[in-house]
């Protein structure tokens, strides 16, 4: 039997659709196919922003005709979305043909739901209010060889105003630093290239024995092979001096971090609730950059969140270049019910929000290109991840987090390689391969 998953929101989705992968082939489904070739299709789904919704929604509404036709279909919705107040019965009553729904913390009674629709003809729906524990015990089906996921936390307890993380994926829990250290021991082992520490909040890392992240991070930088690590999300009141001095000691953490700022503005961020100002950010990336020279920072930003002006939007415009950002994902504020601030007064209309994103999506992408005009004629290491069909060419990344493109007559996907760029466009790179 053959399953597919569809996957919207953040890397923690995505590597939650590795487990879900993972319990489907304990389950009897052996082989990923396309949507009309499946007997079980889940559904991984975002409810971050109103229009992450709306795709699930669109998505799932257009398999009506598929269920018709193939009767042992089994149709199943998990994620964040389905664990957000009442929209397990919104879903059940819009789509009465969906067979399962899970929330974000039943993902190791998966198999049990699959085992129990197999007898039973009604729909289940089965929300938990908390995790069970840290180990689930699911071995996932990585599809993203060389880069491997490993969570470090689960859940978040920052409640930013606008955001309904915390809602829908409960109250903050790190694992235990040995288990994590093993998974990717092993995964190392198992020729794993990079490795990403994932976390809402990385910084807040906090295991019951009392190991805080950038101890965390130091031991898993010790273990021995040629590897790469990576981490996100951090969080600028939680950035430390000792977490500088742990990625400038270690050669295998990449020079990029991931710190959203969401807005240049301090009255934006108090009602944010980010707890931080602009001055204390910027001082985070000169402790940061005086430490790790060349370090590449990208980050996360909001326009348009409740009674945002003209001259504070301009606050984030020029934070932009201050701070010099590697990328930016630039984010229309969306409402998010229950949050606090889809209760404020003083929503901005639409088209004001739109004119502030584009040009904000300019003053991004202008640095982004001066940043990658810089690399043109010198060498930079890319691990190679995948072959781009339509170019014609490998790829892969550079410890900052540009995409570098070169030719090969070989597969060298999971190897390293120094590219020489010889021109760049946008966040990419292209260049040849830098022989011995
Ligand atoms: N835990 C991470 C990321 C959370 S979600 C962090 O704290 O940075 C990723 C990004 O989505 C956020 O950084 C924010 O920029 C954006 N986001 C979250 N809620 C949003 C909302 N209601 N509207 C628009 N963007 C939002
Ligand atoms: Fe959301 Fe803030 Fe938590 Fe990030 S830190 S997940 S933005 S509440
Ligand atoms: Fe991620 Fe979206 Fe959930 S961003 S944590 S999948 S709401």
């Amino acid at each position: 039997m053959k399953y597919a998953i569809i996957t919207y929101g953040c890397q923690m989705n995505l590597h939650e659709s590795e487990k879900i992968a993972g319990v489907l082939r304990e389950h009897g489904y052996d082989e990923r196919a396309e949507l009309e070739d499946a007997d079980i299709i889940v559904f991984n789904t975002c409810c971050i922003r109103e229009n992450a919704e709306n795709h699930a929604f669109g998505n799932i509404g257009a398999l009506k005709k598929l269920k018709r036709q193939k009767r042992h279909l089994i149709i199943a919705v998990g994620g964040c979305m389905a664990q957000e107040e009442g929209k397990a019965a919104l879903l059940k009553e819009r789509f009465p043909f969906l067979d399962i729904i899970f929330g974000t913390h039943n993902l190791d009674e998966l198999g049990e739901l699959i085992e129990r629709k197999r007898r039973e003809k009604r729909a289940i729906i089965s929300l938990r209010e908390e995790r069970r524990s840290t180990e689930d015990g699911i071995v996932p089906v990585r599809t993203s060889y060389p880069n491997a996921w490993v969570n470090i936390t689960y859940g978040c307890n920052n409640f930013c105003s606008y955001c309904i993380v915390p809602y829908v994926r409960g109250r903050e829990r790190s694992r235990h630093a040995e288990d994590i250290i093993a998974e990717v021991t092993s995964l190392v082992k198992e020729g794993y290239r990079e490795i990403t520490l994932l976390g809402q909040n990385v910084d807040s890392y906090h295991s019951e024995e009392g190991v805080r992240f950038p101890a965390l991070l130091d031991a898993c930088a010790r273990i021995e092979g040629k590897f790469r690590l990576r981490f996100m999300t951090s969080h600028p009141k939680d950035f430390s001096e000792e977490l500088v001095e742990t990625i400038a000691r270690h050669e295998k953490i990449c020079n990029h971090i991931h710190l959203p700022v969401q807005s240049g503005n301090d009255r934006i961020l108090a009602l944010m609730n980010r707890r931080y100002t602009r001055a204390h950010y910027l001082e985070c990336l000169a402790m940061l950059r005086a430490r790790v020279p060349g370090c590449a920072v990208s980050t996360d930003l909001i326009v348009g969140f409740p009674t945002e002006t003209e001259e504070e939007f301009c606050d984030t415009l020029s934070l932009v270049e201050e701070a010099d950002f590697s990328t930016a994902f630039t984010f229309i504020y969306s409402p998010r019910k229950g949050t606090k601030a889809a209760a404020m007064q003083g929503q901005i209309p639409e088209a004001v929000q739109k004119e502030r994103i584009m040009r904000l999506v300019e003053a991004v992408n202008a640095n982004t290109r001066r940043l990658s005009a810089g690399y043109v004629g010198k060498d930079t290491e890319i691990l190679c991840e995948d072959f781009d069909k339509k170019r014609g060419m490998y790829l892969g990344r550079n410890p900052e987090g540009r995409m570098g493109y070169f030719t090969s007559d070989r597969d060298r996907i999971g190897e390293f390689v120094t590219l020489h760029v010889t021109s760049a466009n946008g966040i990419s790179l292209y260049g040849e391969e830098r022989g011995d």
